[in-house]
């Protein structure tokens, strides 16, 4: 009898670990294109609707939705760990000093619910990242990118290794160059996601450097005119508003105009000017400043591999309910 309920008891720990094997491992496919059509299949549809809905009303939407990527993903993985507000203990991501004037992340809620509403706990917030990202390119007039999905979501707030990754306004080309190559991403993608910089604003705390004690020589002086104008303050408020757009030209739009900006010393951190005069990246400029389908199919490949960086797959991580909280645990 004991050796009867013993060979039964075995039994079924024998399958139940097999059938919890052939779980995971059919659940670990990775990323794959069109992750959700099954479980959620409306899930992209629904996430391009929001964005361009937020982006009707606000247009910096967009923004920020791209900034994010780059701000997430470059940072160990794509896991939406930007996302999470800071714990009793530790701060955000989103409050370090190199997330500065980064906005709008209250509206990513927006589209996690409306996401939640057709399928609830399906979708995670690391993919609403990643694609509302591509759908903020789009917005702005830059390519369409076909993405993957199938990420989940991180437990933990990363900022003690923010600094490891994100590079200051200032970095050496360098160190941003081996950066990026450590995620696989080469000198011409490099030189492409930085175009990315043709949209949005620089806060006068990262310009002024540039400007004070002395005028940087290296910068065009009808451009240090405007930077006066806008910053001048040599010691701004770090809560005051005061700021330069990136792109005077086309500051609403994702094209190759940055690279003509830059060509004429109008790039204004110093890392947009070091791409320009770089003799690394300076080909890359001059091309990407001439051909914006060459800038545009860069673009596309450096984003395909931004977001497929590092990706927790398959039964890692979770999918949250809310984007800026990881889930309490049982
Ligand atoms: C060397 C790499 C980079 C550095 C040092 C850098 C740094 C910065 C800084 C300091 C700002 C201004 C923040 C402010 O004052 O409000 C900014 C803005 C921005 N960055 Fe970057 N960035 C880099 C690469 C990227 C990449 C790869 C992307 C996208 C894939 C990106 C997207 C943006 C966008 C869209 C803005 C404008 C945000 C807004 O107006 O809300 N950046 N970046
Ligand atoms: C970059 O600028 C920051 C201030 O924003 C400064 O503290 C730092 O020393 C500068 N780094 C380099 C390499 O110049």
């Amino acid at each position: 009898m004991a050796s009867k309920t013993f060979s039964f008891i075995a039994a079924l720990l024998f399958f139940s670990s097999l059938s919890v094997f052939a779980e995971n491992e059919e659940a670990d496919t990775g990323l794959l294109m069109n992750f959700y059509k099954d479980s959620c299949p409306q899930a992209e549809e629904v996430i391009k609707e929001q964005v361009m809905l937020l982006y009707k009303r606000h247009k910096n939407t967009a923004f920020s939705w791209l900034r994010n990527i780059f701000h997430d993903c470059f940072v160990e993985s794509c896991d939406a760990s930007l996302l999470l507000d800071s714990t009793r203990r530790i701060l955000s991501e989103k409050e370090h000093d190199r997330s500065f004037g980064m906005r709008n992340f209250r509206y990513i809620e927006t589209i996690k619910e409306a996401v939640e509403r057709e399928c609830p706990g399906v979708v995670s917030c690391a993919d609403i990242l990643v694609l509302s990202g591509r759908d903020g390119i789009e917005a702005l007039g830059g390519p369409h990118i076909p993405l993957k999905t199938g990420r989940r979501d991180g437990r933990k707030i990363r900022t003690d290794i923010l600094e490891q990754y994100l590079p200051d306004h200032n970095e050496s080309m360098s160190v941003i160059l081996e950066r990026f190559s450590k995620v696989g991403i080469d000198t011409p993608g490099v030189v492409a996601l930085l175009g990315s910089h043709s949209v949005g604003r620089t806060h006068c705390v990262k310009l002024v450097h540039r400007l004070y004690p002395e005028v940087d020589p290296s910068l065009n002086p009808t451009h240090v005119e405007h930077m006066l104008k806008k910053c001048p303050d040599p010691l701004p408020d770090p809560k005051a508003v005061q700021y330069v757009r990136n792109d005077r030209g086309t500051p609403m739009k994702l094209d190759n105009n940055y690279y003509r900006n830059i060509l004429h010393n109008k790039g204004l951190m110093l890392v947009d000017h070091q791409l320009a005069t770089d003799e690394r990246t300076m080909p890359y400029v001059k091309k990407m400043a001439k051909n914006q389908d060459y800038f545009f199919q860069e673009y596309s490949r450096a984003i395909t591999i931004l977001t497929e960086n590092n990706p927790l797959t398959g039964s890692k991580g979770e999918i949250r309910k809310k984007c800026n909280v990881a889930n309490k645990l049982h």
